[in-house]
């Protein structure tokens, strides 16, 4: 039996619906433990692009169980559309399965998003993708949100509803919000998710006695978590391995093996800190190369060069033993690479992350600059200049590389 998690070192967009997918092939069981719609997992096999954004990508390999667990956020409408996505492409949808813990975003959920984001000032807008994450999980730390398991009873349902647009007073009013609509609207979605959504707490504590392998796929990446990443401009979950645990029920002493996925730059969608961007022609050709748009919204990616302090952190503050290093070939052709190898404040070495934005402000990146290593034949592995860039990585990190990929499909990685 083995239980891994597979998260995003950087800020989310590392490329781990690949390296998910690749470890599905191997795993029972793909497990989604945070987060919601806000992600956008894209998945290449063959001359077939998938993108899932609440489903675990593992779910494209047909006979996998797939679970969304307890600490995630699903807009119901949005996982249907997915199973009927999946169904379309000729997948079987009936081992997906929907924690009856996890909340559910609703209409106004969305809309709140929207009118929250409008009402910060420029400098402080977060940039968040508008899908209703952040309100639905205030909704379940207030505790009055919905659950999927409520979806069995009406009159809970109705109440939380009633309590939820009260709450939201006059904000609601022209917008259409109206509680028999939307509780109409769910009892169609309970009807249609109810073969779906079990406790999968019990469920995957069956498997993992039963020695099955489980495989926890993170969503966004350690620089956004609620508590680690530039606080506000974060997402409002946690990302951590630890939430792993969490957010699927499964005990902190089954997981075993933790992947950290890191693009080989940096991205960032959304507003925030990002000590290493790149601003002008070098930023817009790594945007171009990488194809760096989001999955979710099409925004434009910020870009910049590497960042070992953000990797470090991340190894750190998840026991993360392996990486995956991810989406090499767009340096391909590069004259020369930066690396950020870590900042001085006030005249101090800084190696892992600062805790407030204040003073990541006033780091200033240290980089190492190598010269690029052009146009090297992927297919004969990876090219000793290649490889300086990988140990660099290894030495600023403490972890070891185990998975190069240099491309979308599956077969454009190396195991090492
Ligand atoms: P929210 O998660 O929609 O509340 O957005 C909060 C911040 O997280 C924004 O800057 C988003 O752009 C960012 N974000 C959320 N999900 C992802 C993701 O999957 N990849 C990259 N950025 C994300």
């Amino acid at each position: 039996m083995t239980c891994a998690v597979v998260l995003g070192t950087q800020w989310g967009d590392e490329g781990k619906g690949k390296i998910t997918d690749i470890l599905a092939g191997r795993s029972d069981a793909v497990v989604r433990y945070q987060g919601g719609n806000n992600a956008g997992h894209t998945i290449v096999v063959g001359d077939r692009t998938m993108k899932l954004h609440i489903i675990p990508s593992g779910a494209i390999h047909p006979g996998k169980i797939a679970v969304i667990g307890d600490g995630c956020v699903v807009d119901p409408w949005v996982l249907i559309k997915e199973l009927e996505y999946l169904e379309g492409l000729g997948i079987p949808a009936d081992n997906v399965f929907l924690s009856d813990r996890a909340h559910l975003i609703m209409p106004y959920h969305r809309l709140l998003d929207g009118i929250q984001e409008s009402e910060r000032s420029g400098s402080g807008k977060v940039g968040t993708t508008g899908r209703g994450i952040g309100p639905c999980y205030m909704d379940r730390a207030g505790r009055f949100g919905i659950r999927a398991g409520d979806l069995a009873y009406e009159d809970v349902v109705r109440e939380r509803i009633d309590e939820a647009l009260r709450k939201l007073g006059p904000r609601a009013d022209g917008s259409g919000m109206e509680a028999d609509a939307i509780a109409s609207d769910l009892r169609s979605v309970q009807e249609r998710l109810a073969p779906h959504i079990r406790n999968t707490v019990d469920m995957l504590n069956g498997l993992v006695k039963e020695g099955k392998d489980i495989l926890l796929e993170g969503a966004q990446g350690q620089m956004l978590d609620i508590d680690r990443g530039t606080y506000p401009f974060v997402t409002s979950s946690s990302c951590t391995a630890g939430n792993a645990s969490a957010g699927s029920g499964i005990g902190p002493r089954n997981i075993d093996r933790i992947y950290g996925v890191v693009k080989a730059y940096t991205t960032r969608v959304g507003e925030g800190p990002f000590p290493t961007e790149l601003s002008g022609e070098e930023g817009e050709a790594i945007r171009k190369a990488g194809g760096e748009f989001g999955t979710t919204t099409g925004r434009p990616r910020r870009c910049g060069w590497l960042d070992l302090v953000v990797v470090r952190s991340s190894v750190a503050w998840n026991t993360i033993d392996t990486l995956a290093v991810t989406k090499l070939d767009v340096l391909d052709g590069s004259d020369r690479i930066e690396v950020c190898t870590h900042y001085m404040l006030d005249g101090r070495r800084v190696e892992y992350f600062p805790s407030h934005i204040r003073d990541l402000a006033r780091c200033e990146p240290v980089y190492v600059e190598m010269e690029g290593w052009g146009h090297p034949d992927w297919s004969e592995g990876v090219a000793d200049r290649v490889m300086d860039y990988i140990r660099l990585i290894e030495e600023n990190t403490h972890a070891r590389v185990g998975i190069v990929s240099f491309g979308p499909g599956r077969e454009q990685t190396i195991l090492r």
